[in-house]
């Protein structure tokens, strides 16, 4: 696919020694919708913290693999994040805990 909005290869993340993706390659065509579908644990919030960088307020997380955005590289060309709290994560939880940004 030429020019995708998201292209992301051969990506593996490991939270400490366990690996949750496992190879992912996907390309996300511009103007356009697209769902990531799956049951509770598989993976989904990794794959988007992964896409956005959130990841990184994990230290215990490591990515493998390239994320571009729009033709970024964001690990390689982007500079590495400074600032950021660890408590919200921007996603949805999958235990239901009290966040005002729960959906
Ligand atoms: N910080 C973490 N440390 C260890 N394992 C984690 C951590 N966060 C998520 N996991 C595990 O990674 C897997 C994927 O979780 P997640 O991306 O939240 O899945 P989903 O969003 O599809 O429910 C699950 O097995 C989950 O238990
Ligand atoms: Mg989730």
């Amino acid at each position: 696919m030429e020019n995708p909005a998201v292209r992301i290869q051969n990506l593996n993340v490991y939270y400490g020694n366990e690996q949750v993706l496992f190879n992912i390659n996907l390309s996300v065509p511009r103007n356009s919708v697209y769902a990531i579908l799956g049951p509770s644990g598989c993976g989904k919030s990794t794959l988007l913290r992964t896409i956005n960088r959130l990841i990184e307020l994990r230290p215990e997380a490591r990515v493998e693999g390239k994320v571009e955005i729009m033709g970024i590289d964001v690990y390689r060309e982007l500079p590495p994040r400074t600032s950021g709290t660890a408590s919200w994560d921007g996603f949805p939880n999958a235990k239901p805990v009290a966040s005002p940004f729960d959906i």
